[in-house]
């Protein structure tokens, strides 16, 4: 019998100070997670210098918590992973001096991991069955890209956003309602109240692309009703506003990437990232790909947002295939998706 690797993930890319103890890339055995949303909502969204302060105060109570949830110490550990890029600098600078930290100490292999390549990884912790080649879409509020999952850590991309990120399309449409920070959830929630198809907001192609999305046309047309309705005087209905750009973002979404699955001839398609928790996303794409007999793959919405279970299993795969960093690894605010 194979022996167990146990692996300390560490996430501190954005606002959440998290760490897991994976065990062999699919069993979690814990999976802390410290927000400071409560914190950033006061301005709106997250300021990266109170980010980095939050993640210095908290990240060893956090590893504390994970361990001790795990029912591990550091003495039983075979690898640390650590999310190194793309992030806020002064983020991921905490957890990338406390893995070093950490790994150094105890003489243990440090992985350095993609944060985007960890959101994919959320998948195999709740469907074992699940390996590569699948065709993932990711949605978070940096990133929205179509990729073939090629083998563990190997994108192919087809299609990229060309402005707005889904999620950023969604916080700053939930700010000009007035929803307030985070917005994904909170459209999510409202559009519960709304008509879907009370506004008739644009959905974009991208002419020369034709699995990349745009945004950003969108977000212009949801800004533009509001200040028309407050010209004229006009009431506007926020959940049917919420409801109406929920709907025109998940047609979108969800019409490029079936397309995709049908003419790559991909039978398996996963969910990833913050913005694939929305439930109407979650949905629609359930409905198109029953029809189109394509099997869907959607993490549980904990795993969706940022977390270090997703940064464990992503690490475990990188561990296996041989890689390892060594303690000049540094934050990489913008590494791209397949870079090292
Ligand atoms: O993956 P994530 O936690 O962090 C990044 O890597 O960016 O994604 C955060 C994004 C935010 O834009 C947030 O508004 C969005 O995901 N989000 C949602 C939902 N939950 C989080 N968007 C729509 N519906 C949701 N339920
Ligand atoms: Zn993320």
């Amino acid at each position: 019998m194979m022996k167990d690797t146990l692996i300390l993930a560490i996430e501190s890319s954005c606002d959440e100070t998290a760490a897991a103890v994976v065990k062999n890339g699919r069993t979690v055995l814990s999976n802390v997670i410290s927000s400071q949303i409560e914190l950033h909502k006061l301005y709106g969204g997250v300021v990266p210098e109170i980010a980095s302060r939050k993640h210095i105060e908290k990240i060893n109570q956090v590893i504390q918590e994970a361990l001790d949830d795990a029912g591990v110490t550091l003495d039983d550990l075979d690898a640390i992973g650590v999310t190194y890029g793309p992030g806020l600098v002064g983020a991921l600078l905490v957890g990338v001096a406390e893995a070093k930290a950490i790994a150094y100490a105890k003489k243990l292999p440090l992985v350095g991991v993609h944060h985007i390549e960890g959101h994919v990884s959320a998948n195999y912790i709740e469907n074992p069955d699940l390996e590569p080649p699948f065709l993932c879409l990711i949605v978070s509020g940096g990133h929205t890209h179509l990729v073939v999952v090629k083998d563990y850590g190997e994108f192919e991309i087809l299609g990229r956003t060309r402005d707005d990120a889904a999620g950023e399309a969604f916080d700053k449409v939930a700010r000009a309602i007035g929803l307030g920070y985070p917005g994904g959830p909170k459209i999510d929630k409202l559009s519960n109240e709304g008509d879907p198809d009370a506004i008739p907001f644009p959905r974009a192609k991208v002419d020369d692309g034709p699995y990349d999305f745009s945004f950003s046309g969108l977000k212009s047309a949801v800004l533009n009703y509001l200040n028309k309705c407050h010209m004229t005087g006009k009431k506007v209905v926020e959940a049917d506003v919420a409801a109406s750009f929920q709907k025109a973002v998940t047609d979108v979404l969800v019409g490029n990437t079936v397309r995709a699955a049908k003419e790559l001839n991909m039978d398996k398609l996963a969910l990833a990232g913050g913005v694939a928790s929305n439930q109407h996303l979650r949905q629609a794409m359930e409905e198109a790909c029953r029809k189109e007999n394509i099997r869907l793959y959607r993490p549980s919405p904990i795993l969706c947002t940022d977390n270090a279970a997703m940064i464990g299993a992503a690490a475990y795969y990188e561990y296996k295939k041989g890689t390892r960093h060594g303690w000049d690894l540094n934050a990489i605010p913008n590494l791209r998706l397949g870079e090292r």
